[in-house]
């Protein structure tokens, strides 16, 4: 077991372990000086660059985690979706019949992702957890219907409003498809996968409890590994959300931790919840902010430290280091 794992299962541990989300990416030197020669979805398929891509944070900062590098859209590109990044994803906008139609994931084409997790299972320390993902099927149908990221998601509430037979073919298609995709990851040493749900927070409450939870739900049922469910923006619905049935549950900066911690349920482990822009401040400030953060869920087995969404590119690197490094003297 690890220290991740431990507080998965709410086991007292001698300290909090921390790691954050896109923690591989561009606030990273070392990442910045590979995508100079690589493009992201060729460092992606690539498992020698997409492992070392994955361990750079760990060599640098010892992460507690380590998430894999790929995207949340890498599965549907090999369900045959065709994109770019730009740097988020862009692609024809399509209609739920015909993401319903959609071909099944060929394993075959996410074999790199397989590999990449080989890899890095084999290089990390015993100590650091590796994790997988996948994208929730709210937020992915998100991306079809709409062809990029938006602010309004118009596409998705209208199809989600109408609630046609459609929709629910279309949801379907894609939470049996990233069941599997996480059961391979799983296969290929994933000890921990967690499910972004990143725009699900833009829908009323009745529907992501009636469609994003449900599907949720369904997408990590019968895994063999412990789950986390990260949906953003959601404190209007947190009552509810212990219905995905997830191990522990991410939350953003909106809501205190223990508060959202109360509502979301109490015998399961939370994820969370520093402000991203906490790290764009300086090393003093977050030392403060982070004694706060861990002072509201003192005595509480179960708290897994990190971010309320992912770190900024902007993010200056003794930042990381002052928070880590609070994390860690807190014990
Ligand atoms: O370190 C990690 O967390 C692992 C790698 C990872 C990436 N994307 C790499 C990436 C993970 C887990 C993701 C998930 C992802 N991708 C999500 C869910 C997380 C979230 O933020 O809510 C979403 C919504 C996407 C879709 C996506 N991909 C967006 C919106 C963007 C643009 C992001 C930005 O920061 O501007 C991407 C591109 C992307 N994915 C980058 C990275 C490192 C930047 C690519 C580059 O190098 O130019």
């Amino acid at each position: 077991m690890t220290l991740l794992l431990d507080t998965l299962a709410l086991q007292p541990v001698d300290r909090r372990p921390v790691w954050v989300m896109r923690q591989a990416g561009r606030y990273l030197p070392e990442y910045r000086e590979l995508r100079r020669r690589h493009a992201f979805q060729d460092a992606i398929r690539d498992p020698k660059v997409a492992s070392e891509i994955t361990l750079q944070p760990i060599r640098r900062f010892g992460f507690d985690g380590a998430i894999m590098f790929a995207d949340i859209m890498t599965p549907l590109e090999a369900m045959g979706v065709d994109m770019t990044f730009d740097p988020g994803p862009k692609l024809r906008p399509m209609t739920l019949v015909e993401i319903a139609d959609l071909p099944d994931l060929d394993l075959d084409r996410v074999e790199h992702v397989a590999e990449t997790l080989r890899i890095v299972r084999r290089e990390v320390p015993d100590e650091v957890t590796v994790i997988g993902f996948a994208g929730a099927p709210t937020t992915l149908l998100a991306y079809l219907l709409e062809g990029s990221g938006s602010k309004e998601y118009l596409p998705l509430r209208t199809a989600m409003h109408e609630g046609t037979p459609e929709l629910d073919a279309a949801l379907a298609k894609l939470t049996t498809n990233m069941h599997a995709y996480l059961a391979m990851q799983i296969g290929a040493g994933a000890q921990l996968v967690q499910l972004f749900d990143s725009w699900a927070g833009i829908l009323p409450r009745d529907l992501l409890e009636s469609r994003s939870y449900v599907a949720a739900r369904d997408v990590l049922a019968g895994l063999d590994a412990p789950t986390i469910y990260f949906a953003p923006g959601t404190g209007h619905a947190h009552k509810s959300m212990g219905e995905v049935g997830a191990t522990a549950y991410g939350v953003d900066w909106r809501v205190p931790i223990d508060v959202a911690w109360d509502r979301i349920g109490s015998d399961i482990a939370i994820q969370g919840n520093l402000d991203p822009a906490i790290l764009l401040t300086d090393p003093d400030r977050i030392r403060r902010c982070v004694a706060r953060l861990l002072e509201r869920t003192a005595g509480r087995p179960g708290h897994i430290v990190s971010l309320g969404h992912g770190i900024d590119r902007h993010t200056p690197l003794e930042n990381v280091a002052a928070f880590i490094d609070a994390v860690r003297e807190a014990t």
